[in-house]
C-alpha cells in the first residue's frame, strides 16, 4: 500500500471517496471503462494504472467479470450442500453460461442453493423456483434460519431501542473516555474477527498515538465461506453494531466511524443504512453529541467482492480505492491506517459487545465464559445440520452442545467439520468431544476457533474434492503481494487437480515442503493459514487420500 497515494486518497476522504467511485463507474456493466478510469485518475491525481490495478481486483469490478447477470454462490457450504450444480442447470436455461458470475459466500450457508440476482440474495428455493424468481415472482426469497442460544443471550437478547441507547449513551458522556476504556480492558472482550486480540489494548494504542483524526473501522467484510453470523447482527441487530462504534470511537478519542460492508450482502447494505438516518434523527451522530462535545459520524462503504479485505490492511487500502494488498506491519493500523490516520479496525461481533458492557458493566461480561476468553460466541451452524442457524453459547462451551443439542445433530452421516472458515481446521468426528468453543480449546487439540462456523462435511464428498476446493480458493483469493502464497496456492491447486485428472501422484515430500514454505513465508495469514486445513485432512483422512499421493 503507497503511502503517497493514501495521501492523495485522503485529500477528498470519504465523502468523494475514491474506492465509492470506482464501484459507481463499474456499475452499467460490470467493470468501469478505460474513460471513465482515466477521468477518475485526473480527478485524484493519480496515474490510471493505479485505478486499473485496483478496479482489476474485484470480482465485481475486473474486465473478466463485464456483463454477468447473476451470481451463484462457490462457498464451501454451497459446494458440500450439492446444490450449486443443479441450481446452475436450472439457471442455464434463462441466462446464457457466460452470464453467470460466481461469488463467495453469500451468507447462506444454512440453506444454501444461494445466487445474487438484482442486488438481491436468493437461497433454499425449492427445484425450480429459481426459474420464477427470474420472472420477478420475488415472493420468498429464503433466507430462513434458527437463532437460539445457550444460558443468557447477550447478543441474541431482545433488541435495544434507540431511546435505550440514548440513555446508554447520556450516561457515558458523562463519565471520562478513559473509565470507558479501562471498563472494556478489565471486560477481556477479545477481538471475534478469528485472532482473539484483545480490543482493550487496540483502543488503548489508538487512544495515545497523536492525531488530528481517529478512525473507528468496522470489519464487516465477513467473507469466510460458513459464517454468517455477522451478517444476522447487521441486519437483525445494526443499532447495537453502529452504537458499538460509537462507544469504541468515544474510548479511543476517534470521531468517524467507518462500516465496510461486503458486496455480498445488500440487504445489510440498506437496513444499516436506515439505521444511521435513525441515529442521525435522534441526534445520536453529528457534532456535540448530547450537549457532550464529542462528535461523531458513520459512513458506510460497500465492498466489491474479495476475501482478503477482510484482512485488516487489505481493507484499509480498499477503503482508499488502492490495489488491497496486505501491508508490512509496522506501522500497525493502529499508528498509521486509514489515509495514514491512527485506526482501530475491528470486527463487528466484537463492536455489538459494546453496548452489553456500557449497559451492565465490565464485571458482568467478564464472569460469562472462560478466564481467558470472557462472553458468548455466536455460531454458524451450516445446513448439513437439522437445525442450521447462529447460536450464541458463553465461551467455553462444549462444542457438542452446540452440534447436538442446539442444531440438532446431523441429517446425513458426516465425517468431519470444518470449523473457522477456509483457514479453520478440519475437526473429524471423533475429536469434536474433545473441543469447547474458545480460543484456547482448539488451538490446543491443532484446530482454530476462528469466527466460529461450522462447515458439516457428508461422507459422501471425497475430501479430495474438499482438498482441491480449498487451495481453489486459496489461489483465488490471494492478493498476490508476497511469493509463497501468490504461487504456492496455485501450485498446490495443480498438484491436486493433477492427481484427479492425469493419475499424476503427488509427491508427499513435495507437499510438506510447499506446506511449510507456505506456514513460513507468507506474509498474512490467508497463505499461512491455508496449512493448517490441508494438514488436518492429511493427518486424519490420509487413507482416503492415499492414492493420490505416491
Ligand atoms: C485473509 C483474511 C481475511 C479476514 N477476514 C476477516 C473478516 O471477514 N472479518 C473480520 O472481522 N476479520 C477478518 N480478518 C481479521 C482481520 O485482519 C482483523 O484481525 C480483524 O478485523 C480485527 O478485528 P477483531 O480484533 O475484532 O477480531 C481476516 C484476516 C485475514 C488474514
Ligand atoms: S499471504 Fe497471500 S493474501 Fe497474504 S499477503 Fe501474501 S499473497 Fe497476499
Amino acid at each position: 500500500m503507497s503511502r503517497n497515494l493514501s495521501a492523495l486518497s485522503g485529500r477528498k476522504g470519504l465523502e468523494d471517496n475514491l474506492f465509492e467511485q470506482l464501484g459507481k463507474a463499474s456499475e452499467p456493466s460490470g467493470a468501469p471503462d478505460p474513460e471513465a478510469l482515466r477521468q477518475l485518475a485526473e480527478v485524484f491525481l493519480m496515474g490510471p494504472a493505479n485505478l486499473y490495478g485496483a478496479a482489476s481486483f474485484y470480482d465485481l469490478t475486473r474486465q473478466e467479470n463485464r456483463g454477468k447477470e447473476i451470481h451463484i454462490c462457490n462457498g464451501a457450504a454451497c459446494l458440500v450442500s450439492g446444490t450449486q450444480i443443479p441450481l446452475r442447470k436450472e439457471l442455464e436455461d434463462v441466462f446464457r453460461p457466460d452470464k453467470i458470475g460466481e461469488l463467495a459466500c453469500l451468507g447462506r450457508c444454512h440453506e444454501n442453493g444461494a445466487f445474487l440476482y438484482r442486488n438481491r440474495t436468493f437461497s433454499g428455493l425449492p427445484a425450480g423456483a429459481a426459474k420464477r424468481v427470474l420472472q420477478e415472482d420475488f415472493s420468498d426469497p429464503g433466507g430462513h434460519f434458527a437463532i437460539g442460544h445457550y444460558g443468557s443471550p447477550l447478543l441474541t437478547a431482545p433488541a435495544l431501542r434507540l431511546s435505550d441507547y440514548r440513555e446508554m449513551l447520556d450516561g457515558m458522556f458523562r463519565r471520562p473516555p478513559e473509565e470507558i476504556l479501562r471498563e472494556i480492558q478489565q471486560s477481556g472482550l477479545r477481538g471475534r474477527g478469528g485472532a482473539g486480540f484483545p480490543l482493550g489494548i487496540k483502543l488503548e494504542a489508538c487512544r495515545k498515538v497523536p492525531g488530528t483524526h481517529k478512525f473507528i473501522v468496522c470489519n464487516a467484510d465477513e467473507g469466510d465461506p460458513g459464517s454468517y453470523s455477522d451478517r444476522y447482527l447487521l441486519e437483525q441487530r445494526p443499532l447495537a453494531v453502529l452504537m458499538g462504534m460509537l462507544i469504541a470511537g468515544y474510548a479511543a478519542g476517534a470521531e468517524t466511524g467507518v462500516i465496510y460492508l461486503r458486496a455480498e450482502y445488500p440487504e445489510a447494505a440498506g437496513i444499516l443504512g436506515d439505521a444511521m438516518n435513525a441515529i442521525a434523527d435522534a441526534g445520536l451522530s453529528g457534532n456535540n453529541l448530547l450537549g457532550s462535545g464529542f462528535a461523531y459520524r458513520f459512513k458506510l462503504i460497500r465492498g466489491q467482492g474479495a476475501y482478503v479485505c477482510g484482512e485488516e490492511t487489505a481493507l484499509l487500502a480498499s477503503i482508499e480505492g488502492q490495489r488491497p494488498e496486505v501491508r508490512v506491519r509496522p506501522p500497525f493500523p493502529v499508528e498509521s491506517g486509514l489515509f495514514g490516520f491512527p485506526t482501530l479496525v475491528s470486527n463487528v461481533e466484537t463492536l455489538a459487545n459494546l453496548p452489553f458492557i456500557q449497559h451492565h458493566g465490565d464485571a458482568a461480561f467478564a464472569k460469562i465464559g472462560t478466564a481467558k476468553s470472557s462472553g458468548t460466541k455466536l455460531l454458524s451452524i451450516s445446513s448439513w445440520f437439522n437445525r442450521p442457524g447462529v447460536y450464541e453459547v458463553p465461551m467455553g462451551t462444549p462444542l457438542r452442545v452446540v452440534t447436538e443439542d442446539l442444531a440438532g445433530g446431523y441429517r446425513t452421516p458426516v465425517k468431519a467439520l470444518h470449523v473457522g472458515g477456509p483457514l479453520g481446521g478440519i475437526v473429524p468426528m471423533h475429536k469434536v468431544a474433545d473441543l469447547r468453543c474458545d480460543f484456547e480449546s482448539f488451538a490446543e487439540n491443532g484446530f482454530l476457533f476462528g469466527h466460529a462456523s461450522i462447515v458439516a462435511i457428508p461422507e459422501s464428498l471425497p475430501m479430495i474434492e474438499y482438498l482441491e476446493h480449498l487451495l481453489a480458493f486459496a489461489a483465488h483469493e490471494s492478493c498476490g503481494k508476497c511469493f509463497p502464497c501468490r504461487i504456492g496456492t496455485v501450485r498446490g491447486k495443480e498438484l491436486v487437480q493433477k492427481a484427479q485428472t492425469e493419475g499424476c501422484p503427488i509427491d508427499p515430500i513435495l507437499f510438506a515442503d510447499l506446506l511449510d514454505t507456505l506456514e513460513k513465508g507468507s506474509l498474512c495469514a490467508l497463505g499461512g493459514g491455508i496449512p493448517l486445513p490441508v494438514r488436518n485432512l492429511l493427518t486424519y483422512f490420509g487413507e482416503e487420500l492415499r492414492p493420490y499421493f505416491s
